[in-house]
């Protein structure tokens, strides 16, 4: 039974989905709404409670379709805006909610306020929506001070009148001027525009930085950084205090609504911060990074699990829990080397090896994990299939503007955003019509992971995912909030949930004994001949 209830967001399970790589309808390469639809029963038999729609905005797909230059359509590679509603009104039909990504903190550099603000020239109202400087040194040919861009290189552009534009990511993403009421009113109707089409909610890009201080001081860093260092009380660009009126005023749109409808924070902030953006009056969710990013510790994980639950329960948020998405190298992929954390430099560092059995055995002890935490969880395309890091992508296809921007030296997301694999034993493996070819080229072995193979295998990930998501529904225990820890070896985590249910996990070097008294629900992996619970293995059950 799905949740209708008006807190809905509190527990939900929400399926991203990277439209550029989900499903093909058309046979152009690129995925788009029209495989969505042909694949929304397969959401809703997967068990999740809402999808998660990556920008299928119009864009120049500089940076995957972070540069909007039309907030109010569809990309045509993706379809139109009719195909759009109908999408929101099937997914509904199946009790699926749907979320959109919004991209407030810049814009394609095509969309038209920046065409026009080039056009205009120095000091018009259309460079005020954008943030324009003068150059420094006597011709003002250096940048205005000496932020970096997320993807290389100075964070500044110069026009060919001689002013330099901001960008905290590509060139090609503008960013603007919220100090600017035009800027605000526009975004606050895109978000009604939306809102009254049905859309549930928005997955808020870049929320941390919205807000930058005018004066635009030096930060004196030798490169970008995606949140504030340790120490940087005053940020000028990364999660600033203004944000929050911002917020404010978005959620009193989306309480305008008589049904819920829910935002979550992409913010990259200092423990602590993110409860700021959950308060009551503000967004309702954010991703857990702290979550994503943690090595599979035991003690570190049951530190950052305290950490999540507690500081949002001061402000009345349930926490959130994330195990990859489009920007992350794929879990399965990170569980299999030595250390199996994310550190923010793990990109530039080549590929350290990984075992992928092993990790594939550790995505299966984190999802029960992940799922049997309290709170939403998001599911990242493709983790139900147990897909891997595609690592040895050609560099002719590379697409992600770090490849380029970097000199060539930082691959990029690209291997996280390799065309889903459904059916057959053969590219494109039902991602698009036979003889169609996906914009990134898929692994001949993945004919062992496309939708059908999984479900042929009854021990495969699709059913473990399946599994543990209809329980999630149907058992009380796992839908509420409650939650305690109970001792447990060294190298392990147990907690108990609602209704007598308990999770434990061994990420220890050491089969363990089964806490005593329970009956087993669901398991990542056989117990042990001597009945106990080997090494990167969870295990859902009942107190007797
Ligand atoms: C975060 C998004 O997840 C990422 O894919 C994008 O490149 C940046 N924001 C810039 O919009």
């Amino acid at each position: 039974m799905r949740n209708t209830t008006d807190s809905w967001w509190r527990s939900a399970v929400i399926y991203q989905v990277y439209i550029r790589s989900f499903a093909d309808g058309d046979g152009d390469g690129t995925g788009d709404i029209a495989g969505l639809r042909s694949h929304l029963s397969y959401l809703a038999h997967l068990g999740v409670d809402a999808i998660w729609i990556n920008p299928w905005y119009p864009s120049p797909l500089a940076d995957g379709g972070y540069d909007v230059s039309d907030y109010r359509d569809i990309h045509p590679d993706f379809g139109a805006l009719d195909e759009a509603k109908q999408l929101i009104v099937e997914a509904h039909e199946l009790g699926l909610r749907v979320i959109l990504d919004i991209v407030p903190n810049h814009t394609s550099d095509q969309h038209f306020w920046f065409q026009q603000a080039l056009a205009a020239g120095p000091g018009s109202p259309g460079r005020k929506r954008y943030i324009f400087r003068e150059g420094r040194g006597e011709d003002g040919s250096l940048p205005p001070n000496d932020w970096h861009a997320a993807f290389g290189g100075p964070a500044w552009t110069r026009t060919s009148d001689g002013q330099w534009y901001l960008h905290l990511f590509a060139p090609e993403q503008p960013d603007l001027n919220w100090d600017n009421p035009e800027v605000r009113a526009e975004f606050e109707s895109i978000l009604r525009f939306w809102f009254d089409l049905g859309v549930d909610g928005f997955r808020i890009d870049v929320a941390h930085g919205m807000v930058k201080d005018p004066a635009l001081p030096e930060l004196g860093l030798p490169e970008f950084c995606v949140m504030p260092d340790e120490g940087q009380e005053n940020h000028p660009h990364w999660d600033r205090d203004g944000v929050h009126d911002i917020f404010r005023s978005w959620r009193a749109i989306a309480d305008s609504y008589p049904d819920r409808r829910v935002f979550v924070a992409e913010a990259h902030v200092r423990p602590g911060r993110l409860a700021h953006y959950l308060r009551p009056d503000e967004l309702h969710t954010a991703f857990n990074f702290d979550f994503l990013k943690s090595p599979l510790d035991a003690d570190k994980l049951r530190t950052v699990i305290d950490r999540s639950i507690n500081d949002l329960a001061a402000v009345g948020a349930p926490a959130t829990w994330v195990l990859s998405n489009h920007d992350e190298t794929r879990h399965v992929t990170r569980y299999g080397r030595a250390y199996t954390g994310v550190t923010t430099r793990m990109r530039d560092q080549g590929h350290p090896s990984s075992d992928r059995t092993l990790g594939t055995r550790r995505a299966r002890a984190a999802a029960l994990l992940m799922l049997a935490l309290p709170g939403g969880a998001y599911i990242y395309q493709g983790e139900e299939l147990g897909l891997y890091e595609v690592e040895d992508l050609p560099e002719s296809v590379l697409q992600d503007p770090t490849w380029e921007r970097s000199g060539h030296t930082v691959r990029g997301r690209d291997g996280c955003r390799v065309p889903l694999p459904w059916t057959g034993d053969t590219p494109p493996f039902g991602f698009g019509p036979a003889g169609s070819t996906p914009w990134l080229p898929q692994p001949e072995d993945w004919k062992s992971y496309t939708a059908e193979a999984n479900q042929a295998d009854p021990t495969s990930m699709l059913h473990l995912y399946r599994d543990a998501l209809r329980l999630r529904r149907t058992n009380a225990g796992l839908s509420g909030e409650e939650f305690r820890w109970l001792d447990s070896p060294d190298g392990t985590l147990l907690f108990g949930r609602g209704n007598g249910l308990l999770c434990a996990v061994n990420l220890s070097d050491e089969p363990v004994p089964l806490p005593g008294a329970c009956s087993p629900l669901l398991v990542s992996e056989p117990l042990d001949d001597n009945g106990l619970l080997p090494p990167d293995t969870t295990i859902w059950l009942y107190e007797d």
